[in-house]
């Protein structure tokens, strides 16, 4: 396949990400009614509402380069969900349940900074500037919802998980 550019490859990781950020919806409400802790909950049920708008936000790119907005399996996201829903199962009821899901969440977010840093990026290198804004809007709200994480989890989702 020598016809294969950037555009091509841009194109393929958005399906990636497309199909990513639908998974991660379906999953954050599990996440949000397993969390223990109430602040943990809310941080869950309010990503929740801002991957719609992560949805809404890529099907606007798919629009920008004139494509259908569509899914490509990606295995990537599969198995780090995999993984949130084996610590769901497995703590149940434990005090390391909560300092396990930030954990998973915290995979999440880090596998969703990496796509959209490329794609950014990409974007840019094609001259689609506005499509670079919207990556990058959501870009930020991953980075924001890593860092609320970690936060919750130093100000005593850890602490908690330590007690027997
Ligand atoms: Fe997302
Ligand atoms: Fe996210």
């Amino acid at each position: 396949m020598a016809d294969k550019t950037l555009d091509t490859l841009f194109h393929d990781t958005l399906k990636d990400v497309y199909y990513a950020e639908r998974k991660i919806l379906k999953a954050l409400p599990k996440m949000t009614k397993g969390a223990q802790s109430p602040q943990l909950k809310s941080a869950f049920e309010k990503h929740r509402t801002e991957t719609e708008g992560q949805i809404e936000r890529l099907e606007q790119v798919f629009k920008i380069i004139g494509k259908r907005a569509q899914g490509k399996t990606c295995d990537a996201i599969n198995g780090i969900l995999e993984e949130g829903e084996a610590i769901l199962k497995d703590y149940k009821g434990s005090p390391a349940l909560d300092a396990g899901l930030i954990a998973s969440a915290q995979a999440v977010e880090h596998y969703e900074i990496t796509r959209y840093g490329t794609l950014k990026r990409w974007a840019n290198v094609l001259g689609l500037k506005d499509a670079a804004k919207l990556l990058d809007i959501t870009l930020q709200q991953e980075s924001k919802t890593d860092e609320d994480l970690t936060t919750l989890a130093d100000a005593n989702v850890n602490a908690k998980a330590m007690m027997g």
